[in-house]
């Protein structure tokens, strides 16, 4: 979604910004700009539809925007399309404010209506507008350019991340916040504003989350923060962890395909700190184990992949632990009138912790009384400081908006937070702890083996890139797997795909299998093996062509049935998905390289989805 940076110091702001912009490019845009104050105070703008590189000539082809106080903008459309006039920055009538925005305005049509009244002409059909015209009109009578900001957060409904300059205070730049994610930077000299740290990690590692209702001052001088009663906020600084070079391609031709070799080390990261000596701990949570005993019921919620994490996780964690388990899309959870009380374990799955859809499905359980836990990639993210405890993957920053690491990272948590805290209730059965604990510890390994097969997930993408449909079948854990295969061949390539209970099928579905169709059979977990491969028999016996992901120990059987057979290390069946949707990432990487698809970018897709 939009990204935002701001900078104050004494360096030319508009490098900067474009660095910070071009490292938000991953959140997903249409449009692009910039405005900087000069020392003469004198607001300038350059703004544009497109990449950042049509931005850049833009601004290549005239004189140089003169300031070391400026906001960088990336837009992706929510309010009017995608053109030069609705991209941000936008700027009051007077010329003299400019505001960058993520969020939705929801009462801009009425504010909109009473500044029109007043004489205010827009120029724009976004919400966003109406920020700086209120501004505008509020500075009239305002001495101080906080009176004017804090009496318009006062009239705005809905979320925003605002970063605010004015040309008669070229030294300063504004910043405020309500549901929509947004750091400060500390830097020697400097500060900076960001919708992710990303954008500014070249620059300072030194970070403040700002909170619901907080507004910023920021000058070269440092950086005040006040709550929504305009009292001083002492901010809790956070050091962040990762270096520029984790947010970089680093000689691949795309994060995502970097990203999913990362996956093994992210794996590592994941659990050795909560792995032991073959016990696992979770030291991090303060869950009192009275509470942890008086659960009676799992919900997992979450978006996307991070739901395809939640449907895996409900096949493992009803199994170690014996209690109900029930996946939900946050966007149908949060308007179901869920059956949560204070003896829910809510657990939210999010890589970016920002997800809109999932905050609002958090804070509908924590209104019902449930006990919430997270499981978040992005440190002090909302979800995650919205959560009675939260569980981090560690696995460092996604860029690629079609998470690999980030989902594999989310499922092996899930599976260990199962595990111990069937262990705690005393349901675990000894023997499946023992063995699920030791194939944890080899699993990276595994996860190693299975990449190095890259040329054949490379052949396989060049024999189907051209299909204009894939479908995925699977039982059991593997049909929550074939969920997130058949996504992210979608996202990316933009090829149709479709997921099926592989036992369903017979029930509607095979009437679509004809001569040459391609499914894609998973046949992975080891209990209903031979269920799988009489599903396989029925879609080859109308003409399917079938590629088969299957463990090593079943190799051989399944050679003899499928067309092509992707084989995968053997390991405890609740861990099998993590192997196994590694050749479904890689074969959906191929497939989009064949096309010609843009992979780390699909179109009309954001990497935070932070509007309804
Ligand atoms: C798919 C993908 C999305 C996200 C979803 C939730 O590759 O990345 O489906 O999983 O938008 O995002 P988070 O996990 O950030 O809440």
């Amino acid at each position: 979604m939009c990204g935002i940076v701001g900078y104050t110091g004494s360096d030319p702001a508009v490098p900067v910004l474009l660095d910070g912009l071009e490292r938000l490019e991953y959140r997903g845009y249409d449009s692009a700009g910039v405005a900087v104050v000069s020392p003469d105070k004198d607001l300038q703008i350059q703004k544009c539809k497109g990449r950042l590189n049509v931005l850049r000539r833009r601004l290549e082809s005239q004189p140089p925007l003169e300031g070391t106080v400026g906001i960088g903008h990336t837009r992706w459309a929510t309010h009017g399309e995608p053109n030069d006039v609705n991209s941000h920055p936008h700027v009051s009538q007077n010329g003299r404010i400019a505001v960058v925005h993520n969020g939705i305005i929801e009462n801009y049509a009425e504010i909109k209506e009473f500044l029109q009244h007043k004489g205010v002409h827009f120029r724009s059909d976004t919400d966003s507008e109406v920020v700086a015209q209120l501004l505008e009109y509020c500075f009239a009578d305002a001495v101080d350019p906080l009176d004017a900001v804090y009496a318009v957060l006062e009239r705005l409904e809905g979320a925003y991340a605002l970063g605010i300059l004015c040309a008669d205070r070229p030294d300063m730049l504004i910043a405020a916040r309500k549901d929509a994610p947004l750091l400060l930077g500390y830097g020697d000299g400097e500060s900076f504003i960001a919708s992710d740290a990303t954008a500014i990690i070249a620059h300072t590692r030194d970070v403040a989350y700002m909170a619901d209702g907080e507004v910023a001052v920021l000058t070269r001088a440092g950086i005040q923060v006040f709550d929504e009663y305009r009292r001083p906020v002492e901010k809790e600084h956070h050091l962040i962890q990762w270096d520029v070079a984790a947010a970089e391609k680093g000689g691949y031709a795309h994060f995502m395909f970097k990203e999913i070799m990362e996956q093994p080390e992210a794996l590592r990261q994941t659990i050795s700190p909560r792995l032991r000596d073959g016990v696992l701990c979770f030291e991090e949570l303060s869950l009192p184990e009275e509470k942890l005993r008086a659960f009676d019921r799992i919900y997992l919620v979450a978006c996307g992949s991070s739901y395809h994490v939640g449907m895996v996780g409900k096949y493992n964690l009803e199994r170690f632990l014996r209690l109900p388990v029930e996946v939900c899309l946050a966007s149908e959870f949060r308007y179901s009138a869920p059956l949560v009380d204070q003896r829910s374990l809510v657990i939210v799955i999010s890589q970016s912790g920002e997800t809109l859809d999932s905050m609002a499905a958090l804070r509908e359980a924590r209104r019902r009384g449930g006990y919430i836990l997270s499981i978040v990639n992005v440190v002090g993210s909302s979800i995650a400081r919205e959560s009675d405890d939260v569980l981090y993957t560690w696995a460092g920053p996604e860029i690629a908006v079609a998470t690999t690491k980030a989902y594999s990272t989310q499922l092996v948590l899930l599976t260990m937070f199962g595990l111990w805290m069937a262990d705690k209730l005393g349901r675990a059965d000894p023997a499946d702890y023992a063995a699920v604990t030791a194939e944890l510890a080899l699993l990276p390994g595994k996860l190693e083996t299975v990449l190095a097969a890259t040329d054949l997930y490379q052949y396989l993408g060049s024999q189907y890139f051209n299909r204009d449909c894939i479908f995925y079948i699977g039982r059991n854990l593997d049909y929550a797997l074939g969920l997130e295969g058949s996504l992210k061949l979608k996202e990316i390539s933009y090829i149709h795909s479709e997921s099926y209970a592989a036992g369903e099928l017979k029930h509607g579905t095979i009437s679509l299998i004809e001569p040459g169709t391609l499914v894609v059979a998973l046949a992975t977990y080891g209990p209903l093996f031979d269920k799988a491969v009489s599903n396989i028999v029925e879609v080859k016996s109308r003409g399917a062509q079938v590629v088969a992901v299957t463990t090593e120990s079943r190799l051989a059987q399944m050679e003899k049935i499928a067309d092509h057979t992707i084989p995968i290390p053997d390991t405890h069946p609740a861990l099998q998905p993590n192997l196994g949707v590694v050749p479904l990432q890689l074969f959906a990487y191929y497939v989009a390289l064949q096309r010609g698809c843009d992979i780390d970018k699909p179109k009309n897709l954001a990497k935070s989805v932070t509007v309804e």
